[in-house]
């Protein structure tokens, strides 16, 4: 069981991870900071600890305004920001387009994590996801080991429930990985894509995939503008617990991590999300995997919309 983690911003994504935290006993104590409201994390805290009896968990629940409830976390989940939502036209914000408001958030959530739980892991949702975690990266100056973007956990789960869907088959039959920047390039690798060990092509027909790579490029979006209000809040909670179940319990499990490279994949001091070997050290090893030409060609596009956003952030310092 893990000691204690810290969650910041007490929205919809922050809910569920404290929820899930709770029901998974996951850790002993868990803190939900935001500054929100009278008190929204505490009010979140409440609600859930009142259902703990039910979920049969015992577990040390606080929520406050202020970032001192951080103190002694071994994970610190970053979930602070606007989301995208919905305009009044129907159309919505790019995640690109949350940036310069989510800057001004997450510089506040570095400091926080600086002065109260400088040892955590630090795992970042809040997008845009690639140059908030470049941010947060600068600001910290933490071991790039320990501090990471969730994003193709998520992407590559989207992946592999529309690949399930249309083979007919379990989504626990599909392996499949999407890498790059979580934005609009980001890029569902095909060759590395098998459901019982086969090439998806056999169950999969590449017009069909190549509607399915699309959907999932898009998937973030589809969400948002069938809730109306807000983003995807499930799906990037659990698969953030995922990432902290890796670290936690030493699993060296292979997922898709928003990592610094420092020269993998021919870039270097970019935060990109790449196949990589979690466990007890935090991300382990970063794995180069063999690409076809076309997908290597999506990889270096992906590549430089991160660069362009992480340019921003430099220029708004
Ligand atoms: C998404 C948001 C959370 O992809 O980035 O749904």
């Amino acid at each position: 069981m893990i000691n204690k983690i810290g969650i910041v911003g007490g929205g919809n994504i922050g809910g569920v991870l404290a929820a899930e935290i709770v029901s998974r006993r996951l850790a002993r104590n868990v803190a939900l900071v935001d500054v929100k409201g009278p008190d929204l994390a505490a009010g979140k805290c409440l609600d859930i600890a009142e259902a703990m009896p039910v979920y049969g968990s015992d577990v040390n629940i606080v929520g406050a305004k202020t970032y001192d409830i951080l103190t002694g976390c071994d994970f610190v989940i970053n979930t602070a920001g606007v989301p995208r939502a919905m305009r009044p036209d129907g159309t919505f914000p790019s995640r690109e387009e949350l940036l310069a408001i989510n800057l001004q958030i997450t510089d506040l959530v570095a400091d926080g994590i600086n002065e109260f739980a400088p040892g955590a892991f630090v795992i970042s949702i809040a997008n845009p996801l690639d140059a908030i975690v470049y941010r947060l990266f600068k600001k910290l100056k933490a071991n790039p080991a320990r501090i990471m973007g969730m994003a193709g956990v998520l992407d590559s789960a989207r992946y592999k429930y529309f690949v399930a869907t249309a083979a007919g088959v379990s989504v626990e039959n599909v392996e499949a990985v999407v890498l790059g920047g979580h934005g609009d390039t980001m890029v569902p690798i095909r060759s590395a894509c098998r459901i019982y060990g086969l090439p998806v092509e056999q169950f999969v027909d590449a017009k069909a995939l190549d509607a399915i790579e699309d959907r999932t490029r898009n998937a973030g979006g589809e969400v948002v503008k069938l809730l109306g209000s807000g983003s995807a809040f499930v799906s990037p909670a659990i698969s953030a617990l995922e990432m902290v179940e890796a670290i936690a319990f030493d699993k060296k499990k292979i997922v898709p991590v928003c990592a610094l490279l420092q020269g993998q994949y021919g870039v270097d001091g970019l935060f990109v999300g790449v196949p990589c070997i979690l466990g007890k050290g935090g991300i382990e090893k970063i794995i180069e995997i063999t690409l076809t030409p076309a997908e290597a060609e999506a990889l270096k596009k992906s590549v430089d919309a991160v660069r362009k956003t992480c340019a921003e952030v430099d220029a708004a310092k």
